[in-house]
């Protein structure tokens, strides 16, 4: 166990749905820090790049019309197995796999608007949170 630093997404329906609170409530329920946020409204360039690893998949023309369809409130959470328990709070990412009281079970509409993104591992994290928020646009929690 260490202490790990993810990136975490709020997609454009999970804020049209309001659930900005509801999502922050269950990371920080869980021990999760937040130790950077910010919403911004995706360019399509924004998200072909973020979602360049998806670009053969059938899937990425929507995925990029759909991250860039609204704002979007991306953070990023430290704590103990950040990455890991991060996940295990968004749920499997198709909603019909997602185990009771996740937040795609309990939110998500489709596989395809499944309200969360987050990292899948240390590499991915840190590469993600580059990506939003450079070298130096964490806040570290000094108390
Ligand atoms: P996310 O965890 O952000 O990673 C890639 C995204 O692509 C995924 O969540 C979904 O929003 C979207 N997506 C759409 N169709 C699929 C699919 N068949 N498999 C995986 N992801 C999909």
């Amino acid at each position: 166990m260490s202490v790990e630093q993810t990136l975490s997404i709020i997609k454009p329906d999970g804020v049209e749905k309001n659930l900005i609170g509801e999502i922050c409530r269950r990371f920080e329920n869980a021990g999760l820090q937040i130790v950077a946020a910010r919403m911004m409204h995706l360019s399509k360039e924004q998200a072909e790049g973020f979602y360049e690893v998806h670009k053969e998949r059938p899937f990425y023309a929507d995925l990029v019309s759909y991250m860039t369809s609204g704002p979007v409130f991306v953070q990023v959470l430290e704590g103990e197995s950040a990455i890991g328990k991060n996940r295990e709070i968004m749920g499997a990412t198709n909603p019909a796999d997602a185990d009771a009281g996740t937040i795609r079970k309990d939110f998500a509409a489709s596989i395809e608007e499944n309200v969360v993104h987050g990292s899948d591992g240390p590499e991915t994290a840190a590469q993600e949170i580059a990506f939003f928020f450079g070298d130096d646009g964490l806040c570290p929690r000094t108390r």
